[in-house]
């Protein structure tokens, strides 16, 4: 069996699966799913509503540093509070999408996050933590490194039938654009740009079903595990 304390790490561009997979893997490990693109998300929407200047980077570094971030896994899936408050559904709109990417590109930010990131796994023992550098950076030693793709137009497809259920009126073509937009933002971005692990198994999940994914990956880590 694993012994105590390590990190699955996921990563990979928008709709490529990550949070559906994170998710459900936790649960079958019966681990901590750490998201930390909500993390990016809630400093985007507290930076919002304080009226700040998206260019005031020391500002924005004191801001995450003052956050008062918490995940209440004892939901499923897990909520996120900003103090008392939460915030859950409020960071899942287009504008957070953008806005969290643009923020996740400060230097003082990702210094902040990264920090608490590691602080919030030393506490729970063992992860599945998801986002974009959590294999490169902020988790380099993680047991097991994933890295999720899928071609644009399915990910623009998954991403628009989930903006719809939520009652959205939005163009396929739309969330394609939007999706496109944020990838080059993250990946062209200096710091911890989205990109593999070298030692990351990538997995296409272009046409695989979530069982299919997380079978793959329960093999990988079992395989792992006992040689
Ligand atoms: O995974 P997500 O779509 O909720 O992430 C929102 C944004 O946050 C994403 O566009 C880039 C940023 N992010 C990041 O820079 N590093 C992470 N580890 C997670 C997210």
């Amino acid at each position: 069996m694993m012994e105590d304390g390590f990190v699955i790490a996921i990563d990979g561009p928008a709709g490529a699966g990550k949070s559906t997979i994170s998710r459900l893997l936790a649960k079958r490990l019966g681990i901590t799913y750490l998201d930390t693109g909500a993390m990016y998300r809630a400093v985007a929407l507290a930076a919002k509503r304080k009226n700040m200047d998206m260019d005031d980077r020391t500002g924005l570094g004191a801001l995450c540093r003052s956050l008062d971030l918490y995940f209440d896994t004892t939901k499923d899936p897990p909520r996120l509070l900003l103090g008392e408050e939460d915030i859950t559904g409020l960071i899942r709109t287009p504008e957070m999408d953008m806005l969290a990417s643009r923020v996740s590109a400060i230097k003082e930010v990702r210094e902040a996050m990264t920090q608490l990131q590691r602080k919030m796994a030393r506490q729970a023992k063992r992860v599945v933590a998801e986002g974009r550098d959590m294999g490169t950076v902020v988790f380099p030693d993680a047991r097991f490194k994933f890295f999720l793709t899928a071609s644009l137009a399915e990910r623009a497809k998954r991403r628009y039938r989930e903006r719809i259920d939520r009652g959205e009126r939005v163009e396929e073509s739309t969330v394609q654009q939007e999706i496109k937009l944020r990838d080059e933002q993250d990946q062209n971005r200096s710091l911890a740009p989205l990109k593999p692990a070298q030692d990351a198994v990538i997995i296409d999940t272009t046409d695989l079903s979530v069982d299919q994914v997380l079978e793959r990956i329960s093999q990988e880590i079992s395989m792992t595990n006992t040689s």
